[in-house]
């Protein structure tokens, strides 16, 4: 029997398993943001960890950190081969709105959906990323128990990664021999469709502002100071409104300075991925897009940056009316990278801008949160290769290399601090609902990723002789 036939063989006799451990683990709520939820975020690594050792790794443990820990295992077979570094996270996004969810997000069931006539999985996590984590956990019990493992591997699993990484880079620059490897694989990302698989060959970085406008020194009658005194949040909303022109682009001086250029043809290669507007609309119910003025809709979503408030607050926002002239407003910013613009630097154009433009009537606050710096991979390194040639044998087309309009910050440092490049093999669709209500995950994506990881292994190892 081939190799392939064993694993398959294997995947199948055990597929209810593999679905109930999943099932098992999205019922604890990992909510890295939320420390209420500290013990559970806990326990979640010790799941993992227990999975890691029934699987076949050794050396497995929770590796403390300032925040959450990480959960580190290895296997290897013989130091002469390669070795593959599996990253992943179990943390998850706090799941509200919880009255829009129509199943609890910590008591996973299994839907039907219009892109997952198979079914779909609905829990917070089951696609970012604990679904797609533990389909490596799977993958590799599967090479273990039917002698097909022909890499070295390492797991590092993190549960961090919804709040910054930020203790995950101490770890990763305390602990660079222990994470040795030839190459990073992630499966944090997603495909095209299920009948037209993608490979994720760049991410966007991030700038995170909060700002703080701060007008009278207490709320004020809104009839007695009205007219006469600057409303922080009408004026926070003018400064918002200064940041973009009427094409959309950013008004920062120097904030396009370092984007990358990306050439016609390059542009018409990324412009050959298949793509509807009319059921992309359709999918998040709008009757038209927007964005910058000369880029296509997945232009914008991807090789160019972008600026949105996430939040914004102030004033009254209870029931019915109060008449009141805020003393404070505030709003959270983020602005998404490209090559080559830098995170600190692109944090300190906004924060001088967005004073230069404030009136002298209130004052203003800045704070820069986590950010992270954009990374685009090569499209023909042996990782690469290695996961085309994968997915082309278990989705039955070759791959089409996309880049995406997410964040994952820690993958430039991986680059940064280990010398390592990351082949982003995720199984997600853009429709599973991450960070929002009712999040999913297929269970064809899932059953495919635990097919189609195994194949990666052989191929890398193939490539690396
Ligand atoms: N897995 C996502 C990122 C992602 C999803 C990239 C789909 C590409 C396609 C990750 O968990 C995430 O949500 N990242 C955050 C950044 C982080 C600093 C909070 C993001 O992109 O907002
Ligand atoms: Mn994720
Ligand atoms: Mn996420």
């Amino acid at each position: 029997m081939s190799n392939t036939a064993k694993i398959n063989e294997y995947i199948l006799s055990n597929k209810q398993r593999f679905l109930d451990e999943l099932i098992n683990l999205l019922k604890i709520p990992s909510i890295s943001a939320d420390s209420k939820y500290n013990k559970e975020t806990y326990q979640t690594a010790e799941e993992v960890k227990k999975r890691l050792v029934e699987a076949g790794a050794d050396n497995v443990e929770i590796c403390e950190t300032k925040g959450h820990p990480v959960v580190y295992g290895e296997k290897i077979i013989d130091v002469n081969l390669p070795t593959v570094l599996i990253y992943g996270h179990y943390d998850v996004q706090p799941p509200d709105p919880l009255d829009l969810w129509t199943s609890p997000p910590f008591e996973p069931v299994i839907k039907k959906t219009e892109n997952h006539p198979e079914g779909a999985i609905f829990a917070r996590g089951a696609c970012d990323d604990k679904g797609q984590m533990y389909m490596h956990v799977k993958a590799f019990e599967v090479m273990m128990k039917t002698n097909t493992l022909s890499c070295n591997v390492k797991f590092m699993i993190e549960g961090e990664e919804e709040i910054g990484s930020e203790n995950l880079e101490t770890y990763i620059k305390e602990n660079k021999e222990k994470l040795k490897a030839d190459v990073i694989v992630i499966s944090d990302t997603g495909i095209i469709a299920n009948d037209i698989p993608s490979i994720t060959v760049g991410l966007r970085g991030l700038s995170y502002m909060e700002v703080e406008v701060t007008g009278p020194n207490r709320d004020l009658h809104s009839g007695l100071y009205g007219g006469a005194v600057g409303n922080p949040i009408n004026i926070l909303c003018e400064m918002i409104a200064k940041l973009k022109d009427d094409k959309n682009k950013i008004t920062i001086p120097g904030f396009y300075d370092k984007v990358e250029i990306i050439s016609q043809e390059e542009r018409a290669e990324m412009a050959k991925a298949p793509f509807s507007l009319e059921a992309y609309k359709k999918s998040i119910g709008l009757t038209d897009i927007d964005g910058e003025e000369g880029y296509t809709t997945n232009e914008r979503n991807s090789i160019r940056p972008t600026l949105d408030v996430n939040g914004i607050w102030g004033g009254y926002t209870g029931e019915g009316a109060k008449t009141v002239l805020p003393s404070k407003a505030y709003a959270k910013i983020s602005m998404r990278l490209v090559p080559h613009q830098d995170s600190d630097e692109i944090s300190d154009l906004f924060t001088e801008y967005f004073k230069s433009i404030a009136p002298s009537s209130v004052s203003v606050k800045v704070t820069p949160h986590h950010g992270g710096t954009p990374y685009v991979t090569p499209i023909d390194f042996s990782g690469y290769l290695a996961a085309k040639n994968a997915m082309e044998a278990t989705f039955g087309k070759a791959p089409i290399p996309v880049r995406s309009g997410g964040s994952i910050p820690i993958v430039a440092l991986f680059e940064q601090v280990l010398g390592l490049k990351s082949v982003l093999m995720g199984f997600g669709l853009d429709s599973d609902a991450i960070h929002s209500p009712n999040e999913h995950y297929g269970v064809f994506n899932y059953f495919k990723g635990i097919e189609t990881i195994p194949l990666f292994f052989e191929q890398f190892a193939k490539l690396q002789k």
